[in-house]
């Protein structure tokens, strides 16, 4: 399916993500069979609580996670996303993902906001610590690291439930002057991420779904914020839908 959507020059994109982006290079989604939360209870591994009450078992679960990430390589749609930001410019594009993998960067996106945090990082649990949180790829499958400055727990930097995501003013700010939105591989069921798409339609942009399965999409779900759904796997749907729109690229807009 082609899109009916033209790029001119000067033009802002963002773009955000979800794990199903990073599914064809193995990596878990969340939600359907497989998915990540699959054994494990989302309040016992991605809650602020669940951590206090077994951190030893919210770091055996990061630490799957951190050594998986270890085998996985960016795919297709990764790197369709950096031809688009180089298309259009670093300074017109931002990639928003919810993806803690790092595999937008490692394919060689530069304006990356990862809302959702780092899994390759690890913070001071202690809300007023001085401790930056650090790059780490270690494992703690059998011990839980402590804070070199306070004493307290370190956890991995993830955003968890009931938690601030990170880079909101940037965000913010990609949002204002957006007049391409593409959302591609994402459920759609965590706030504040699901509601990018209708922000940046307020803002009149015209909005771009990339998924799997439907997601309240247009002809189904009237209210939809998105106005084109392209249902399909985004390693080989990004990649045609990129190239449309970089071969289209208008002049500059008066
Ligand atoms: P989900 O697992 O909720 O949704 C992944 C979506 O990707 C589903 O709608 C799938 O249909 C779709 N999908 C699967 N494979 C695909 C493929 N190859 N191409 C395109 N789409 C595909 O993941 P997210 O929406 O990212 O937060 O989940 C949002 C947040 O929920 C995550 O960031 C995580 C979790 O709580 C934190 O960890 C803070």
């Amino acid at each position: 399916m082609s899109t009916r959507f033209r790029l001119a020059k000067g033009d802002q994109v963002v773009v955000l993500t979800g794990a199903g982006v990073s599914a064809e290079s193995g990596v878990a989604t969340f939600r359907g069979t497989g998915g990540l939360w699959e054994g494990h209870s989302l309040e016992q591994v991605a809650t602020p609580q669940g951590f206090a009450a077994d951190p030893q078992l919210v770091w055996r679960f990061y630490s799957a996670r951190r050594k998986a990430r270890r085998t996985v390589e960016p795919n297709p749609g990764h790197r369709a996303l950096v031809a688009l930001e180089q298309a259009v410019g670093e300074d017109r594009f931002c990639l928003i993902t919810q993806n803690v993998d790092g595999l937008h960067t490692a394919a060689g996106s530069r304006h990356v906001l990862e809302m959702h945090g780092a899994l390759r990082r690890t913070r001071c649990s202690a809300a007023n610590c001085p401790l930056e949180p650090f790059e780490e790829d270690l494992l703690h499958e059998d011990e839980v690291p402590m804070c070199p400055r306070c004493g307290s727990p370190l956890r991995p930097d993830i955003v968890w439930f009931g938690e601030s995501v990170l880079h909101d003013a940037a965000i913010h700010k990609a949002l204002l002057k957006c007049r391409l939105f593409i959302a591609a591989g994402t459920s759609g069921t965590v706030y504040p991420a699901n509601q990018l798409g209708s922000r940046a339609k307020a803002r009149g942009a015209a909005t771009i779904l990339v998924n799997l399965e439907p997601i309240d999409p247009p002809g189904v779900d009237p209210d939809s914020e998105f106005d084109e759904f392209h249902q399909g796997r985004s390693g080989e749907i990004l990649p045609g839908l990129v190239d449309q729109l970089i071969s289209n690229l208008g002049p500059k807009e008066s």
